[in-house]
């Protein structure tokens, strides 16, 4: 006799595993004892197959800056779609876009689009080999960029929840051409840019870290890679595929006020539809093909659907961009400080940290800066945090070294529901 199975998220948890590696299309989807599966979203909140809704702080990792099912981007869509999917030629809009993404984002001369962030940073790695002559790069410990070779060393996000940052399956000669320092360590990073200038491509680099969960850049330490890759002709990446359109609307660089030489967007450049773009400065750019002689190319790239919610979504951060990220911070700032004085009246373990609309819990005592004092905290406690907030019908990430995302979509009594429901959560944790 067949078991009795408690929902359908249960039983599609055990038809999926079956039939997909883990039952889930991306690993830091998975949590014990399987996940929810969702039927459908709207604003601040999706409903599971089990009809049980959920206040959501996941936002599709960041991907979702306005909430679910945003009107001005499905309209967008739709629109676009009754135009036909795919044309294989360019588009007006394609250019429509690369034009707004160069406004917003000026050190992005030129942009190519593509489909995903790893798509984004991959290529943007090879073409800074291709523009310096050179091998080697460097990344920080505990970022991540994709899920591409190179990277993939030393990662952040799902590969460090599940304790695989260096993948099986990459050869020792691409890892060796991946150098790594840690996080803040502007003395550690200095030495290896300098030590390597003559086989060092490029330097690429989360510049607020999204993907151990946040970390601040300290004053100083992003200036510093500036200059020290200026000084020694190598090229700087900011992989803002979570920050850019988030902390301000020209991401990160425009926040701390620093040009790299190459950027990489995603996520909410799509407003929920895959996109992601590379740029920079033109001469770097244009060795790419047709141009140049380095190779790039995607049957959806620039696709018209995701181009059309692209558009749409970034005219309308542009329109609403001065009372809106005003508006993420100050909520950002509430919710740290309702967190943060919470943990320092019962005197938990426990550091709040975060930038506008990103914030997390670390379990740990040590002020975290860095992939080593990220890797201080309690995971196994961090696990009864989600599960409990999940009881409560709050979604966070399900991982410890992963962001929580504000949306403008989050009201605000959602957000006092959510910092009762997180302190509660902390109240049971107390042994
Ligand atoms: C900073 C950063 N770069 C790159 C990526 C990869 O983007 P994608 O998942 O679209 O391939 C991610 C994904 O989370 C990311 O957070």
């Amino acid at each position: 006799m067949a078991t009795k199975l408690a929902s359908k998220s249960e039983y599609l948890y055990k038809r999926a595993r079956e039939l997909i590696p883990g039952g889930v299309n991306s690993p830091v989807r998975y949590y014990s004892p399987y996940p929810l599966f969702v039927a459908s979203g709207k604003g601040s909140r999706f409903r599971t197959v089990d009809g049980e809704e959920f206040l959501d702080y996941c936002m599709a990792y960041g991907a979702l800056l306005d909430g679910h099912a945003y009107e001005e981007v499905l309209e967008a869509v739709q629109k676009a779609l009754a135009r036909g999917s795919l044309y294989g030629q360019p588009t007006e809009m394609e250019v429509e876009l690369a034009s707004l993404i160069s406004s917003l984002v000026p050190s992005m001369e030129m942009v190519r689009l593509v489909n995903s962030g790893t798509e984004a940073t991959m290529h943007s790695l090879r073409l800074a080999r291709a523009f310096t002559g050179r091998q080697k790069i460097l990344k920080f410990e505990g970022g991540y960029h994709g899920a591409h070779d190179s990277v993939l060393v030393r990662a952040g996000s799902g590969a460090s929840n599940l304790g695989i940052p260096n993948s099986e399956g990459i050869t020792k000669d691409v890892a060796k051409d991946t150098l790594v320092a840690k996080f803040n360590d502007e003395e550690m990073s200095g030495r290896i840019i300098e030590d390597h200038a003559h086989e060092l491509a490029a330097v690429i680099i989360e510049p607020v870290m999204g993907n151990m969960g946040p970390i601040l850049p300290r004053p100083g330490f992003l200036e510093t890679l500036r200059k020290i890759t200026e000084e020694n002709g190598v090229v700087l990446i900011f992989d803002e595929v979570i920050t850019g359109f988030r902390i301000a609307l020209g991401g990160a660089q425009e926040y701390f006020r620093i040009r790299p030489d190459m950027t990489v967007l995603g996520k909410i450049l799509g407003g929920g539809l895959p996109i992601a773009a590379f740029g920079g400065r033109r001469e770097i750019m244009e060795k790419l093909a047709p141009l140049g002689g380095v190779y790039q190319a995607g049957t959806y790239n620039g696709n018209p659907v995701s181009v059309a919610a692209s558009l749409v979504m970034l005219q309308s951060l542009k329109r609403r961009a001065l009372q809106l990220y005003p508006k993420l911070e100050k909520t950002g700032e509430h919710v740290r400080r309702g967190i943060r004085d919470y943990i320092e009246s019962r005197k938990l373990a426990a550091q709040i940290s975060g930038l506008s609309s990103m914030f997390q819990i670390f379990f740990t005592d040590h002020p975290v800066i860095d992939y080593d004092s990220a890797k201080t905290s309690d995971t196994i406690i961090f696990q009864k945090y989600f599960q409990s907030l999940l009881a409560a019908r709050v979604f966070v990430p399900p991982s410890q070294f992963e962001t929580c995302f504000l949306a403008t979509s989050h009201k605000d009594d959602e957000i006092q529901v959510t910092l009762e429901a997180i302190e509660s959560a902390l109240n049971g944790l107390r042994p």
